[in-house]
């Protein structure tokens, strides 16, 4: 098995802050712990991780539609899921130092990490991770309201609303993307763990009697997506959870987890929920949630299979497994080796100089390509060092406008992991590069 460099993760979070994608939030006021900025390049590129998920799991199927479901939603939402009662870690407080510790995260139960004294910590209590917060102008309990800590439950409270207007019928799912909060009590390792996140999730609905063999189906789909997407094998991998691990609502769960420099670390669950959570949401709201086959006159709730990845930590595996550095003559090359549909830009642009004679024609090779692809356009400092900066960033190629395309109508393309360099005509231009990139 591949050992991770263990300086991979400080290089990573360096490029990450140096070249734009990620900034620590309100820096300016000496920053928000935990809390991360999507910069120029970090949009680009968080948002081409979540369209490469929406096209795989909804643009290329016909059994799975789109939500996109609000982020404030009532107690009893959250009172049938489960998450006002379970949705909680145990938290333990020295009473020596007055640290406070996950207790299911301690090496010793016994011994406080932070002051080293052992028999000080209180009784664990139940700290739940929701975000509460209060709707309008009165205050008080009638009031509360809750951010959402997955995008799952408002796939589940539209189940009724989607079946009767979709015309779908199990197997199908309802997939969506979006923002979710926690209060958690340990975030770290750079956007791995934070309290404010993006997640990618899909809720799909089957027969009862079909619901295993969707479940290993899933398992299998969704550990493709990320070796599609260019993460080597040997960094990727299935693990099925142990018994002792399942959440309250799951009957057998499996995560995807990818190698982090400091060991494996879960990207997705693909969580096999059975009937719960429509059961649970059918009981609160008195709804039917269940499914009539007009055609055999059968009638069920649906058992729901439920792959959920996060986008924020997907960008940083696939950050941390593009990272390469190689040797070039007498320089240390930096290169994001991204999957060119994840790459934040896909062209950039190159005058050779900045002579007045060639930039109307860079400009105007920049036009035409804008409308096809996400595009930088560079005229500063020598080409080396541009290409460089557009290796450090993932851009597979590069178009450089020279003195003879002026003349031939020509231009240089130069791609980005094997550096080879060819000459293609301007008019051939979008033709070549559409078929290089294959997205
Ligand atoms: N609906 C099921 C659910 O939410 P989860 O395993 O708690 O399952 C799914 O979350 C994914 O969301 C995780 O695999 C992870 O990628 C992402 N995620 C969860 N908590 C996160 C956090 N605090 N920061 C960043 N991503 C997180």
């Amino acid at each position: 098995m591949a050992s991770p460099d263990p300086t991979l993760f400080d290089k990573v979070v360096n490029l990450c802050k140096r070249r734009s994608f990620v900034f620590p939030s309100a820096e300016i006021y000496g920053g928000f712990r935990s809390t991360y900025d999507y910069g120029p390049l970090g949009v680009l590129m968080l948002r081409n991780v979540k369209d490469a998920w929406w096209r795989s799991m909804v643009q290329l199927r016909s059994d799975v539609v789109g939500l996109d479901a609000a982020i404030l939603s009532p107690p009893q939402v959250w009172e049938a899921s489960g998450h006002l009662e379970n949705f909680s870690d145990p938290l333990v407080d020295c009473t020596e130092c007055k640290t406070r510790h996950r207790e299911d995260q301690l090496d010793d139960p016994d011994t406080c990490p932070s002051c080293g004294k052992s028999g000080t910590f209180t009784e664990a209590r139940a700290f739940n991770l929701m975000f509460k917060t209060q709707a309008g102008p009165v205050e008080g309990s009638g009031a509360d309201v809750y951010l959402r800590p997955e995008t799952a439950q408002g796939m589940f409270i539209n189940f009724k609303n989607v079946l009767e207007t979709s015309r779908k019928k199990p197997p199908f799912g309802i997939a969506q993307v979006g923002k979710s909060f926690r209060n958690e009590i340990t975030p770290g390792n750079f956007v791995f763990r934070t309290r404010e996140f993006e997640q990618m999730e899909l809720e799909f609905f089957v027969p009862p009697d079909e619901a295993n063999d969707w479940y290993q189906y899933w398992m299998q789909e969704r550990h493709q997506w990320y070796l599609d997407l260019g993460i080597p094998e040997e960094l990727i991998r299935l693990r099925a959870h142990d018994d002792d691990e399942l959440s309250h609502y799951s009957s057998g769960t499996s995560d995807v987890e990818f190698l982090f420099p400091w060991g494996w670390g879960e990207l997705e669950g693909i969580a096999n929920r059975g009937d719960f959570d429509l059961v649970q949401h059918a009981k609160h709201s008195g709804q039917k949630l269940e499914y009539f086959d007009q055609g055999t006159g059968e009638r069920y709730v649906p058992h729901c299979i439920e792959p959920a990845a996060g986008a924020t930590r997907s960008m940083m595996a696939f950050l941390m497994a593009a990272y390469d550095e190689e040797q070039v003559n007498d320089d240390t090359r930096t290169v994001l080796r991204l999957h060119p549909r994840l790459a934040p830009y896909k062209i950039a642009v190159l005058p050779l100089s900045k002579k007045d004679t060639l930039l109307p024609k860079a400009e105007e090779i920049l036009e035409m390509l804008q409308p096809h692809f996400m595009c930088d356009y560079d005229i500063t400092q020598a080409i080396g060092k541009r290409y460089r900066r557009q290796d450090e960033i993932g851009t597979p190629y590069c178009v450089t406008i020279d003195f003879d395309s002026l003349d031939d109508d020509a231009v240089t393309v130069r791609e980005r992991d094997s550096m080879d360099q060819e000459r293609v005509p301007t008019s051939e231009l979008v033709n070549y590069l559409t078929q290089q990139l294959a997205l």
